[in-house]
């Protein structure tokens, strides 16, 4: 079975309660269980973190080298400054599909640029936190066509 690890970053803990008007009223526990009801249906095995620390995401990433075929992750805010976390995901080699929530080429300039988008596989944002389910379908597809070849 596939292993994914759902990586959440920063004051994604707050989801429901954070700026309700940009990330809706849905809390990190309602798309975790969301998450886990569709990994099963499509016979993917995840584990789901979060963490407001960048040292503890590299962590993480670091592990994830050892357990985990593909990564979801939403870096929140080090999206658009963590070069720390883009070296880490170039150095383990497994794949990322970087999702978001909000659409972030329609908000603030400085969000524009992500500094993961260049080690991902693909980036889903906008869709609210059906990224997160359209992020876990797209890592299904790319590994099942990674087994493929
Ligand atoms: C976010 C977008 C980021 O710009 C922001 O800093 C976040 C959440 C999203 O899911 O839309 O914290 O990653």
């Amino acid at each position: 079975m596939l292993k994914i690890l759902v990586l959440h970053g920063p004051n994604l803990n707050l989801l429901g309660l954070r700026e309700p008007e940009i990330y809706g009223k849905t809390t990190l526990l309602d798309i975790n269980k969301e998450m886990m009801e569709f990994a099963k249906k499509e016979g993917m095995d995840i584990t789901i973190k979060q963490s407001n620390f960048e040292g503890e995401l590299i962590q993480m990433i670091h592990e994830a080298m050892e357990d985990y075929d593909a990564i979801v992750f939403n870096p929140a805010a080090f999206t658009h400054t963590s070069i720390a976390l883009r070296d880490a995901i170039a150095a383990v080699g497994v794949p990322v599909i970087e999702v978001h929530l909000s659409n972030i080429y329609k908000r603030e300039a400085f969000r524009r640029h992500s500094y993961i988008s260049e080690v991902s596989e693909g980036v889903i944002s906008g869709f609210g936190k059906d990224s997160y389910l359209l992020g876990l379908k797209a890592a299904k597809n790319l590994l099942s066509k990674k087994v493929k070849k």
